[in-house]
């Protein structure tokens, strides 16, 4: 046998969960702010418009099938001059302080800004807190990106290899590889989970 499973192409590990799960601010627990709609193009029915003040939030409750980090996005808008920063925490623990929200061109014009953050398997929570008098700035929804986790590697000595694993070669990832038979059709199998068994 050759180690044929070094010359056939392999399809690249994707990510086993694929979701991006959306949740509006005007759903999120308000604290020192309103839902809006007197601006345009935000998503759902409004935005939350933070009162001008230190320590007003929003906060999310958002679910994790597993354990593991994910990718926020945060959809906001900021019509002024000055950066509007807040803190951002994560089931208690504050992953980023003052983070900054800086100008958008008006409050018409929406950016994203990202963080990574690590969630528990389950509910979790997710809170945005002004850190300065103006307070937050506008807030349309937090993406919840899965696919910013990364790949999931799946290693041919734990498919079902037509063939044998092997490790007579150097710099392969895991404990070996699949040297397919020496057939047309020889074949390396892999099962992964689909997106919809993604929370
Ligand atoms: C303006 C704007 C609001 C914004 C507010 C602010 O009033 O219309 O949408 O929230 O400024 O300074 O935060």
């Amino acid at each position: 046998m050759i180690a044929a499973a070094l010359l056939v192409p392999v399809l690249p590990a994707t990510a086993a969960h694929a979701a991006v799960v959306r949740h509006e601010a005007e759903a999120a627990t308000i604290s020192n702010g309103t839902v809006a709609s007197n601006h345009t193009g935000f998503s759902g029915s409004g935005f939350v418009d933070y009162t001008n003040a230190t320590g007003s939030s929003v906060e999310w409750t958002v679910t994790a099938a597993a354990a593991g980090p994910v990718g926020l996005t945060i959809r906001y808008a900021n019509g002024t001059t000055t950066n509007r920063p807040m803190d951002i925490a994560v089931n208690g623990t504050r992953i980023s302080a003052a983070h900054s929200f800086p100008v958008t061109a008006n409050w018409d014009t929406w950016s994203d800004a990202t963080v990574t953050a690590n969630l528990n398997a389950g509910s979790n929570t997710v809170l945005f807190t002004s850190t300065t008098a103006g307070g937050g700035p506008n807030l349309d929804y937090v993406d919840v990106n899965l696919v910013a986790t990364g790949a999931t590697k799946y290693e041919a000595e734990n498919g079902v290899c037509q063939g044998t694993i092997d490790s007579n070669h150097l710099n392969f990832s895991g404990t070996g590889f699949c040297n397919t038979d020496n057939a047309t059709g020889a074949t390396m199998t892999w099962t992964v989970p689909s997106a919809s068994s993604c929370a």
